[in-house]
C-alpha cells in the first residue's frame, strides 16, 4: 500500500458507515479517505461502539463526528442525517462497509435457517443501504456529482457454501445499489459496490472455515487476495471524480479470482492430495 496522498479527495466531504477496529475495511477506508483529503463523519451502532476503537478513528480522522445510529432504524438514521448537516454539512460521498449475519454467527446451516436471524441479516447488510441512501435524500445533504459505495462479495453471484445466507445478502445489497445508481444519474451521483477479496475482518473471521477460504482464493486469484488497505486505495477512486461515469457497477477487488477456473498452484496442490487411483 502507498502511502502517498493524491489529494483525490480534496475539498470533499463524506460519511462511511462501519468501522469497528483497525481490521475494518471500513477502518481503513476512512483513514485513505482522510490521507486523500476528505472531511469525515463517522458511524456505527452503539454495541460497536464499546466493543471496537471507533471512536480512536474519529480522533485520528481530524476529529471526524462520530455519528451513533443503528443502520436499520428509520428514525435512528433520520436523526443522523439531520445531525450531519449540522456538524459537516453537504457530503459528496457516502461508504457502507455494514453487515451482519445470526445465522452465520451461531453456525445455523442455510437449509434450517432461523428467519428472524435471517432477515435481520438482510436488514443490516442490506436493506440499510436503501435506508442510508433514502434518508440522506430526503434531508437533502447529498451534493450532486457524488458518490455512494457498497461493500459485497462473491457470494451475490457464486455459492459460497460457508457464507451461508450472507449469499443471499449480499445479491439485495447489489441490487439495490444498481436501483438506486439509475434514480440518482440525472443528479450525476453514482452507487457502486465493491466486490472483496476474503479478508481478515471481524464479520470475515466469523465464517466458519474462514482461512480454507482465505487461502482458496489466494491460491485461485492470479495476483492473490486483495488485502484491506489494497480495498481503501480501491474505493478512493470510485469515491474520487475520476470514476465520474461509473455507476450501477459490481466491481471485483479480488486479484482477477472472479475470472479465474483454475490455477497452476491449485492444481500441484490438488494433485499432491490425489487419491490414489482406484480407491
Ligand atoms: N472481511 C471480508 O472478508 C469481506 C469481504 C467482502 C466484503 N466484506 C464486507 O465489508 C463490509 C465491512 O465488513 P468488515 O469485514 O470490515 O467487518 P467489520 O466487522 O469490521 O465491519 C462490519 C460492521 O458492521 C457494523 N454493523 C453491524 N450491525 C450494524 C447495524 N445494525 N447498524 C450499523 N452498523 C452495523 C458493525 O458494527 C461493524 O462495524 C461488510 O459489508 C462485509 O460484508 C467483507
Amino acid at each position: 500500500m502507498t502511502q502517498t496522498s493524491y489529494g483525490l479527495l480534496k475539498g470533499k466531504k463524506g460519511i462511511i458507515f462501519g468501522p469497528l477496529n483497525e481490521q475494518s475495511l471500513g477502518w481503513k477506508i476512512a483513514l485513505a479517505c482522510y490521507r486523500e483529503g476528505a472531511e469525515l463523519a463517522i458511524s456505527n451502532v452503539a454495541t460497536a461502539l464499546k466493543m471496537g476503537n471507533t471512536t480512536d478513528l474519529a480522533r485520528i480522522c481530524g476529529q471526524a463526528p462520530l455519528l451513533v445510529a443503528d443502520a436499520t432504524s428509520d428514525d435512528e438514521l433520520k436523526a443522523l442525517f439531520s445531525e450531519l448537516k449540522t456538524t459537516l454539512g453537504e457530503i459528496d460521498f457516502i461508504v457502507h462497509s455494514v453487515g451482519m449475519s445470526a445465522n452465520i454467527r451461531k453456525k445455523i446451516p442455510y437449509e434450517s435457517t432461523n428467519y428472524i436471524f435471517y432477515n435481520k441479516g438482510l436488514e443490516i447488510s442490506a436493506i440499510s443501504l436503501h435506508k442510508i441512501i433514502r434518508y440522506a435524500l430526503e434531508a437533502g445533504v447529498l451534493k450532486d456529482n457524488g458518490s455512494i459505495l457498497a461493500l459485497t462479495y462473491i457470494g451475490a453471484q457464486r455459492v459460497f457454501s460457508q457464507y451461508n445466507d450472507m449469499n443471499d445478502a449480499k445479491a439485495l445489497l447489489e441490487a439495490i445499489a444498481r436501483n438506486f445508481g439509475s434514480r440518482l444519474a440525472d443528479r450525476g451521483i453514482r452507487v457502486n459496490t465493491v466486490s472483496q477479496s476474503p479478508t481478515r475482518t471481524s464479520a470475515g473471521s466469523g465464517i466458519s472455515n474462514f482461512d480454507a477460504m482465505y487461502e482458496y482464493a489466494n491460491l485461485l486469484a492470479p495476483l492473490g487476495n486483495a488485502n484491506g488497505e489494497e480495498c481503501a486505495d480501491y474505493v478512493i477512486t470510485l469515491l474520487s471524480d475520476l470514476s465520474r461515469k461509473v455507476t450501477m457497477q459490481n466491481l471485483y477487488h479480488d486479484g482477477g479470482f472472479s475470472s479465474a477456473g483454475i490455477s497452476e498452484k491449485l492444481l500441484k496442490l490438488l494433485e499432491r492430495n490425489q487419491p490414489e487411483a482406484g480407491v
